[in-house]
């Protein structure tokens, strides 16, 4: 089936991939992984991570390309083309609503990065990094206005549109980010005291694990590669037809997988040199890697500069991509104008984010289940939304579509990948469903 209209294409396989790579690095990789390495016991975490990319995570990766590119449409427009009259375009609504509550944490998060940043500027780093911290993220205006800024330019950077808005920053931030945490890891581990952090990140202790583990090894997986919400399918819909789907997923999730990995191994060592509890949370990252731009004289002033610019490079090229879908549905089916679908979903995940901003300080006495509304908007999106999303699209090509067109996609048209496509269909159609099942029930009841 031809798509329902012509749509931009990316240029090149290098700008598919940096783009796809760009929306999946991000905050994900470098505040979420290490600080739910450290909550969740370190390396035994780190290795059912890496089962849940490979059994689940990428077979879902590829779902999406292949509903993204055969349909050429947003998640939503993608069952009307490929499943016409339908419910299943009712059931992609999810990748509407779950994209938005993402977005609006995100920005939180992307506040202080914006914050770390002016404040790497201001040479505003001394010893008590996890102090600096806390006084911040506990304060109401300071986070808000960081939210604020960081929410104006993903809305801005997606009024340019795709190809201007999008490719563009993929190019020459992510190699910088990549010597940046290099740089960090190296010098991270001539700090006395830093090899623990090393030990932790590799020798596993499989008592750590329960079904909350594994659960939040599952969310952090389909997080930190865009799943389960359209965003790899708007985006495989801008690939071209000889691109190569398996190409793509493979590359794209091991540069995301090296991101992550690498600031692990930035954070853990700090962790244990600073003497913070791996276990500290959400603001790990940012009470950690200050603590070694201290150790490192003048040079850590500029490192740190450079480092949270990158950061929220990175964090402005993942959030664009969740922003986009939202945009995309919006303007595909909805018939708004593109700045009207971006300042007006800018505006309600904005909003939703101040509640998030706010449940650190004046709102931290409000809790739901013990939890935060930034807690609360964490685990829903992660641990259930996102991979509810996931298997609705594994299920849709493992079931919906019929085998020859997937096969179709998949092969390029029976040129590529052949002899790769039964393990995958399999994947696809039973272990990925039932592996997110599993892991769902089991959450639930344990
Ligand atoms: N993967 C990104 C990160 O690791 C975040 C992100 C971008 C995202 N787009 C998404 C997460 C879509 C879930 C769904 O920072």
């Amino acid at each position: 089936m031809e798509p329902m209209k012509a749509r931009e294409h990316f240029g090149s396989r290098m700008a598919v991939i940096m783009a796809m790579a760009g929306s999946a690095i991000g905050l994900g990789n470098i505040w979420r992984f290490p600080y739910l390495v450290g909550q969740n016991g370190g390396a035994a975490f780190i290795l059912v991570y890496l089962v849940a990319c490979v059994v689940l995570a990428l077979p879902v990766f590829m779902a999406e390309a292949i509903i993204g590119r055969r349909s050429g449409c947003n998640s939503f427009g993608a069952m009307r083309v490929l499943a016409p009259g339908t419910r299943w375009k009712w059931l992609a609504m999810v990748t509407v609503i779950t994209p938005m509550l993402i977005l609006s944490y995100y920005s939180v998060v992307g506040g202080w990065s914006v914050d770390y940043f002016i404040k790497s500027c201001a040479f505003r780093f001394t010893g008590d990094t996890s102090g600096i911290f806390g006084r911040f993220i506990s304060s109401t205006w300071e986070p808000l206005i960081t939210h604020t800024v960081f929410m104006a330019f993903t809305a801005g950077i997606v009024l340019l549109g795709v190809k201007k808005g999008i490719e563009k920053f993929t190019k020459i931030t992510m190699p910088m980010l990549f010597v940046l945490i290099v740089a960090i890891v190296i010098y991270g581990l001539t700090i006395p005291g830093s090899w623990k952090g090393v030990e932790y990140m590799v020798k596993p202790d499989f008592s750590k694990l329960d079904a909350n583990v594994v659960a939040t090894a599952m969310g952090q997986a389909f997080f930190s590669l865009s799943l389960g919400v359209g965003t790899i399918l708007t985006y495989a819909s801008y690939m071209q037809k000889q691109e190569n789907i398996v190409t793509s997923g493979v590359c794209t999730a091991s540069f995301d997988l090296l991101f992550a990995l690498l600031a692990g191994f930035a954070v853990m060592p700090a962790v244990f040199a600073a003497g913070i509890a791996p276990e500290e949370g959400a603001g790990l990252v940012f009470q950690t890697l200050p603590f070694i731009f201290s150790h490192m004289g003048w040079a850590g002033a500029i490192v740190s500069i450079l480092f949270f610019f990158s950061i929220l490079i990175a964090a402005l090229t993942s959030s664009i991509s969740v922003l986009e879908v939202g945009v995309a549905y919006l303007v595909e089916e909805k018939g708004w104008t593109r700045v009207r679908s971006t300042l007006v979903l800018a505006l309600a995940t904005w909003a939703l984010g101040v509640l998030c901003s706010l449940s650190f300080g004046p709102l931290s006495g409000v809790k739901l289940l013990g939890l935060g509304f930034f807690d609360i908007f964490d685990n829903l999106c992660s641990n259930w939304l996102m991979p509810f999303g996931g298997l609705l699209f594994s299920l849709f090509v493992g079931w919906k579509m019929s085998k020859a067109d997937v096969r179709d996609e998949f092969t390029n048209g029976g040129t590529r990948n052949v002899g790769l496509f039964n393990a995958v269909y399999f994947l696809l159609r039973y272990v990925a469903p039932v592996g997110i099942l599993v892991v769902f029930v089991t959450n639930l009841l344990f």
